[in-house]
């Protein structure tokens, strides 16, 4: 029972919001890796988002955990955010909560643009309903041609700034975030502080900059069908 009362607390929401934002955090890396393939060619992408399909016990366990994940992550996220709205500051604590405040703000922001943006992504690119010339494709080899779906999408500026946009909510969300997460999860380490605390920064840089690299290179015709 005291477990169930652990759970349902702020710090118990902290730590359960961390572990699954950092096991986004960890799709997000691994699907921009694979994304950069883009830049070896038509085969090279289609191949391995053929390789994917063909595992389908893999692929589908693997988008049900996201799934799960995402929702938790979410849910629980909503949950604080709505439970720090309610908590009424007294005295010293003022200073520290306005502060506290911004920070969560911030989060609730960029991480609600960041939800309207997969859903769209999810829409646009895997189901092909937002773009459906770009969809349904198959390339030389027979396999889906997810190559030409990106490049075809990437041409137009319409979806250049919708994407340009969640790129924008997704680096300062995890900037804020892996750092955060894991002075939640209590690791921390005077020689490593530094680092830990440079370890948000680091991570969006990556992620995003991997990200614009393949819509700027499409759309400036550097990667082309
Ligand atoms: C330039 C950036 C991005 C590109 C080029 C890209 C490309 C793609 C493509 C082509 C697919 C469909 C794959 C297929 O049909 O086999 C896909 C699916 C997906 N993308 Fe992205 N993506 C980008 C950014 C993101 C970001 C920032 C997120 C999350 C924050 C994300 C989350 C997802 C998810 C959850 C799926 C569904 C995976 C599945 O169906 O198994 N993507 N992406």
């Amino acid at each position: 029972m005291q477990r169930v009362g652990w759970f349902r607390s702020s710090s118990g929401n902290r730590v359960v919001i961390s572990l699954t934002g950092l096991g986004l955090v960890g799709f997000v890396v691994f699907h921009m890796l694979g994304n950069l393939q883009v830049f070896e060619g038509p085969d090279a992408l289609n191949t391995y988002a053929a390789m994917l399909r063909d595992m389908p016990m893999f692929l589908w366990t693997a988008r049900i955990g996201l799934l799960g994940v995402a929702i938790f992550h979410i849910a629980l996220a909503i949950q604080l955010v709505l439970r720090n709205r309610r908590a009424r500051p007294v005295g010293y604590a003022l200073r520290e909560y306005r502060h506290a405040s911004v920070a969560s703000r911030t989060m609730a922001l960029t991480g609600s643009v960041l939800l309207v943006f997969v859903v769209f992504h999810l829409l646009h690119l895997t189901a092909g309903l937002a773009d459906p010339s770009g969809n349904n494709r198959l390339d030389a080899g027979g396999h889906a041609d997810v190559y030409g779906k990106v490049v075809h999408a990437f041409q137009n500026p319409l979806y250049v700034v919708i994407y340009l946009v969640g790129q924008l909510a997704l680096g300062v969300h995890l900037s804020h975030a892996v750092s955060g997460s894991l002075q939640t999860l209590g690791i921390e380490h005077a020689a490593f502080n530094r680092l830990f605390k440079a370890a948000g920064p680091a991570v969006a840089l990556l992620v995003v900059f991997g990200n614009l690299a393949i819509i700027f290179a499409i759309f400036f015709g550097i990667v082309r069908a």
